[in-house]
């Protein structure tokens, strides 16, 4: 059955969602209120890269299966069920989250609801956010209104196969209309056999931010054995692939290297701290502070590393292959190998960035950074070659034709992809965090 469905605010999760949701068969309308991206968006481009996204977004929109709009108005207010997908970032001079946007757009929707409407929020909130939202809601609409707690697990880069078919739907709801809403909406996923766990709503908002701090925690923990395996001859990739063996610790997010970025885990676990603290238990997630501590000594090490191997770092080359937070995205936000790449060329290197999709969105965020779209340009006469982001083609290139081109061939491996015998075969000097490797 068909859910005539509101997606509000179209960014990563927005515009994925608006597709899945399309995808799913219903009739999407999708409220975006800044002009910029809405333009984009209404040309059939969403502005962040993910293979297959766009492609998948662009045929709904012309088939009419997903509407835009800019404001608030009588279309939206006919559907059925509206998501809440704006983003919470990092409020400035803060850890806390900014909920001024969930506000904003839930006190927009308020006034056109419908009285049997059920509006979903999916961003990501500190626990406490839905129930000051519903009461702020229902203020404004004049009735109850339906709001249940629907957290996305989607990640970036495969965000669409993530929507569609999810390893769980978590709903945290007041009463059952919702659910029966929600569950159409979700029938074909749901027919797949996903579990589906019905909870109370904090619950739910909490399950997001728990989730984000375990995985977090994950890739801490490994590159704290990292640190030590540094110091102590021992091999930190074997160390995760031997604990990973125990299926109750499992080999999924462990691999070691410069950490974690992007625009959830870093802000996610900070976010959580700062309103556990609100909440009086600021002690209970209080390691999360060593957790994003230890994320962010990995790229004291890279730095540290660069500059032992350098020794004066002005005027030298760096060449920084990869720069958004993980492959298959451009996205830059807290990207380990773009603070990498910035701290060194503060320090006076020329750092020059090769990237396969992600210079267009590094010359907007810090043009000052050299830009090199060609591989085989980007390493030309670089004294030293670091590897920020495990982008398919690094690990696939050719280590010989790359030594033929650089002055010193020397890699810094931060995401532990590169085949370290291949590549000291064909002469490089190869560093790679978490380990101690012989070199020549
Ligand atoms: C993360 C979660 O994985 C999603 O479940 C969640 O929905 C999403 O945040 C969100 O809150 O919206 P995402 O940020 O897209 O997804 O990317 P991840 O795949 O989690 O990777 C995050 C960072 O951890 C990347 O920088 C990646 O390179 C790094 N990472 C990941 C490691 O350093 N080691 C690992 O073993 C795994």
């Amino acid at each position: 059955m068909s859910v005539k469905v509101s997606v509000i605010g179209l960014g990563y999760l927005g515009a994925t969602h608006a597709t899945a949701m399309a995808e799913l068969g219903h009739q999407v309308i999708g409220v975006e209120v800044d002009s910029k991206k809405f333009d984009l968006l209404s040309q059939g481009q969403i502005p962040f890269h993910e293979p297959g996204l766009q492609d998948a977004f662009a045929k709904h929109l012309s088939a009419g299966n997903i509407k835009l709009t800019q404001n608030f108005d009588s279309d939206v207010a006919s559907a059925d069920l509206h998501f809440i997908c704006v983003g919470t970032p990092q409020r400035q001079g803060s850890d806390a989250a900014d909920t001024s946007y969930v506000m904003a757009s839930a006190k927009a929707l308020a006034s056109h609801l419908r009285p049997d409407a059920v509006v979903a929020g999916k961003s990501t909130v500190p626990v406490g956010t839905a129930t000051e939202l519903q009461k702020v809601m229902s203020e404004i609409a004049g009735f109850d209104v339906n709001l249940v707690w629907n957290p996305e697990f989607l990640r970036e880069g495969t965000a669409l196969e993530d929507s569609l078919r999810p390893d769980r739907i978590v709903v945290g709801a007041w009463n059952e209309h919702s659910l029966d809403v929600i569950k159409t909406a979700y029938a074909p996923i749901l027919n797949l056999g996903t579990p589906f766990l019905v909870l109370d709503v904090p619950t739910a908002e909490l399950v997001k931010v728990a989730a984000n701090a375990f995985l977090a925690t994950k890739i801490s923990f490994i590159n704290a054995m990292a640190e030590v395996a540094e110091v102590s001859g021992a091999d930190a990739v074997s160390l995760a692939k031997a604990i990973g063996y125990d299926e109750r610790i499992g080999n999924k997010f462990l691999r070691t290297g410069i950490g974690f970025g992007g625009g959830c885990l870093p802000k996610d676990i900070r976010g959580f701290m700062a309103r556990a603290e609100e909440l009086g238990v600021g002690s209970a997630v209080e390691f999360l502070k060593d957790v994003d501590a230890i994320n962010l000594r990995r790229r004291d090490r890279v730095v540290a590393l660069a500059k032992s191997e350098l020794g004066d770092v002005r005027g030298k080359r760096v060449t920084m292959l990869g720069i958004s937070f993980k492959p298959d995205s451009d996205d830059l936000r807290d990207s380990p190998a773009l603070e990498i790449a910035q701290r060194l060329s503060r320090e006076g290197a020329e750092v020059t960035v090769h990237d396969p999709v992600s210079l267009s969105a590094l010359s907007e965020k810090d043009p000052s950074l050299g830009r090199e779209s060609e591989l085989v340009e980007a390493v030309r006469e670089a004294d030293l070659v670091i590897l920020g982001t495990e982008w398919k083609q690094y690990k696939d290139a050719d280590p010989e034709l790359l030594g033929s081109l650089v002055a010193t061939k020397t890699v810094i491996d931060g995401r532990n992809v590169l085949d370290v015998d291949r590549w000291q075969a064909a002469g490089w000097k190869v560093i790679a965090l978490g380990r101690s490797i012989q070199n020549a």
